[in-house]
């Protein structure tokens, strides 16, 4: 009878082990209504802000092209990884950051924009689809597949010159010899890297080690994890080395704009890179500016 006990505890303590991580739900399954009109809105400024969220699309990316698959790709810094995570504290704006909040900064940064209102519509809708698609995660607990995979230092020094090799090779098919992206008509089929188009200098893809890790996981498309890890830092050290929107904290002084927002071992922001100061205005598309909400 002890025994017989002890066996059906293990048995239990075995299968809540082995419980299944919680279903990605289907898109098929958003409810009808008001809650499932928010999340669909939510999934469309996603999927295409600059048609469903003109106001605060200031570059040709779109949140689905860093978060793949609609924000559901592990690895991908994955909506229903990171919504039970929040609030939070955050070094970058130094305070407690609400999901609200955290998505405001991908606008700011990721996207070249103003950031749409706290509170507001589209940031309702947002939070409304990326909550659907974390139902079933456990709150407070970063998951496997948060974020992007930690990518190891790397071998050798980042190497410009052989991440334009290796971007030539690997890359410029997609994303063009300047890096610029590929339209068709006014569709980006294929996303920039640098430009004027592109993320700015405050986004967590000018980060090199970020950039590194996100290629090294995702990149070629479909392809992810075939390039090295060295050739993934030397590449994402070349990409994050041309020239891009301004960071929208910079108020005049290249140094100090360093010294407080990028003072980091692999920044190139304020660094000479064949013969042009990154960051520098003379050479630095502009920042779309905020009309005024509250940031
Ligand atoms: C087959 C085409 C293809 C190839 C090859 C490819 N990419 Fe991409 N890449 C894409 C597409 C498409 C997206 C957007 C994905 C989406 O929206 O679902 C993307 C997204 C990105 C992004 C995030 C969005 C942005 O514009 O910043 C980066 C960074 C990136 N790719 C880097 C690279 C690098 C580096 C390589 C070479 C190692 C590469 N890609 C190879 C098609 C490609
Ligand atoms: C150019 C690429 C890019 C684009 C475009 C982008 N993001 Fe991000 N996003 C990132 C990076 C990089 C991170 C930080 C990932 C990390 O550090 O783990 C991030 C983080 C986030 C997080 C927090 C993830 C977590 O686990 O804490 C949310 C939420 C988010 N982005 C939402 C959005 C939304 C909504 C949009 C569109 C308005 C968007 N992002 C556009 C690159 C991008």
């Amino acid at each position: 009878m002890k025994l017989r006990l002890s066996l059906a505890i293990a048995a239990a303590i075995l299968l809540a082990a082995q419980a299944p991580a919680p279903v990605i739900p289907d898109e098929a399954s958003i409810p009808a209504g008001p809650s499932g009109d928010a999340i669909r809105r939510g999934l469309a400024i996603f999927t295409d802000t600059r048609a469903a969220a003109p106001q605060h699309a200031g570059n040709q990316l779109r949140c689905a092209n860093c978060h793949l698959d609609a924000g559901r790709t592990a690895g991908a810094a994955p909506l229903w990884a990171a919504y039970g995570n929040f609030p939070a504290f955050r070094e970058k704006n130094g305070r407690i950051n609400s999901f609200e909040k955290r998505v405001q900064d991908c606008f700011i940064y990721s996207m070249n924009a103003a950031p749409p209102p706290l509170g507001g519509e589209v940031l309702l809708a947002v939070s409304a689809y990326a909550g659907w698609l974390a139902q079933g995660q456990r709150i407070g607990v970063s998951p496997a597949g948060r974020g992007f995979p930690t990518i190891a230092a790397p071998p050798s020094p980042p190497d410009h010159a052989r991440g334009e090799a290796l971007f030539g090779e690997h890359c410029a098919s997609c994303h063009g010899e300047a890096g610029q992206g590929m339209l068709d008509g006014d569709m980006v089929i294929n996303p920039p890297l640098w430009g004027a188009n592109s993320y700015n200098w405050g986004a967590g893809m000018a980060q090199v080690d970020k950039a590194a890790a996100f290629i090294r996981a995702n990149m070629p498309l479909g392809n992810g994890n075939s390039l090295t890890v060295q050739q993934a830092w030397d590449i994402a050290w070349f990409i994050d080395g041309q020239v891009r929107p301004q960071d929208p904290r910079f108020a005049g002084d290249l140094a100090a704009t360093r010294t407080a927002h990028h003072n980091r071992p692999w920044s190139r922001y304020a660094t000479n890179v064949a013969g042009r100061m990154l960051g520098d205005p003379a050479t630095t598309p502009p920042h779309h500016t905020p009309t005024g909400h509250d940031f």
